[in-house]
């Protein structure tokens, strides 16, 4: 069955396979750039985990106990191709990668506030290695989509998931600009460390919107300013160190955008400031971190002199 299948009939599936084969081709060429994330791809799909857990903090694929010494050694050097690690913790048959960020907390913030996964269609645009989409695998969704131009993630993901073996977990090289290829699609769709890198962060609204069935949910969870005042911060250049960051919101601010953007029950339901608690450099991520993004004389200010970032999350019903 291919994933194009889980879609209504509405969806325009030669447009669809046209992209999706487009991306294959240029995914599978042999150049270096591809190569050095395909190579690890192939060899660690060859593990099949007896024991899967994604229900504690740290999933895990796989048990020391599955594997020889040598095995585990080999697993551990192609893991390491996938450096930098930006979302975890995982741990792979016995190999515990500890990422830049604690996913976790994330998870654990928003997980009270889904609505019944049970069944539903889902899409995690910007999965990344796809951490959050094995957090859902125990509440037994039909079917996840994660949208993810980068390679190295979509290989990491792809390893992670060959190895986990969920046959209704897949990844495409798409990103949020290809949203309008499913018209009433999902069920639920989580926008998650996304919309500040988005020139028209109301249009990308308007597409969550049509992607969504009638009755579905999103969960947007984003990088804000502090404040209560329906305000957004347009940095000049980079914000905390980080280029192609276009409008940060207030909690508020992204809440007005839901909302102008045809959304009813706008919940902001969780908002707290950033720390290097929560981002910070690892053996699997050794570049700079929260830390080195923030004013070392000042801690409420980034080195721009902006305000230091906090992170907001909002639940929102397409009617
Ligand atoms: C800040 S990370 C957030 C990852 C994850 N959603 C989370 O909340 O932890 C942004 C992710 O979006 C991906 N990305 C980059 N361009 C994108 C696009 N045009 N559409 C969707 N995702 C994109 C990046 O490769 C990266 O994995």
């Amino acid at each position: 069955m291919h994933y194009f299948d889980y879609f209504p009939q509405a969806i325009d599936h030669k447009r669809l396979t046209e992209l999706h084969q487009q991306k294959q081709r240029w995914v599978n060429q042999q150049k270096k750039g591809f190569l050095r994330y395909r190579q690890p791809y192939e060899y660690l799909q060859k593990f099949s985990a007896d024991h899967i857990d994604c229900t504690a903090d740290t999933i895990t694929i796989g048990t020391a106990e599955e594997v020889d010494t040598h095995q585990q050694e080999e697993i551990r050097k192609q893991l390491k191709a996938f450096m930098p690690w930006r979302k975890g913790p995982f741990s792979v048959f016995g190999v515990d990668v500890d990422a830049e960020w604690r996913s976790e907390r994330k998870w654990n913030r928003l997980k009270t506030k889904l609505p019944d996964l049970n069944g539903k269609i889902i899409a995690d645009i910007g999965c990344n290695n796809g951490y959050y989409m094995f957090k859902m695998m125990p509440f037994q969704p039909r079917f996840i989509l994660g949208f993810e131009p980068s390679v190295q993630h979509y290989y990491c993901f792809k390893s992670l998931n060959a190895m986990a073996g969920f046959d209704n977990l897949t990844i495409d090289l798409l990103g949020v600009e290809h949203l309008s290829l499913f018209p009433e699609s999902f069920d639920l769709i989580f926008l998650m460390g996304i919309i500040y890198h988005r020139i028209s962060p109301v249009e990308l609204l308007k597409d969550l919107y049509a992607a969504l069935k009638p009755g579905g949910s999103l969960i947007v969870e984003s990088q804000a300013i502090p404040g209560t005042e329906p305000l957004a911060l347009f940095p000049e250049k980079t914000y905390a160190k980080v280029p192609g960051t276009y409008f940060v919101p207030t909690g508020t601010a992204l809440k007005n955008w839901l909302l102008r953007a045809g959304f009813s029950s706008v919940d902001l339901f969780c908002s707290h400031p950033m720390s290097e608690e929560e981002q910070r450099p690892t053996e699997w991520m050794v570049f700079e971190s929260f830390s080195d993004y923030i004013d070392p004389a000042n801690p409420e200010k980034t080195v721009e002199g902006y305000p230091a970032p906090w992170r907001v999350f909002l639940s929102a019903t397409r009617l």
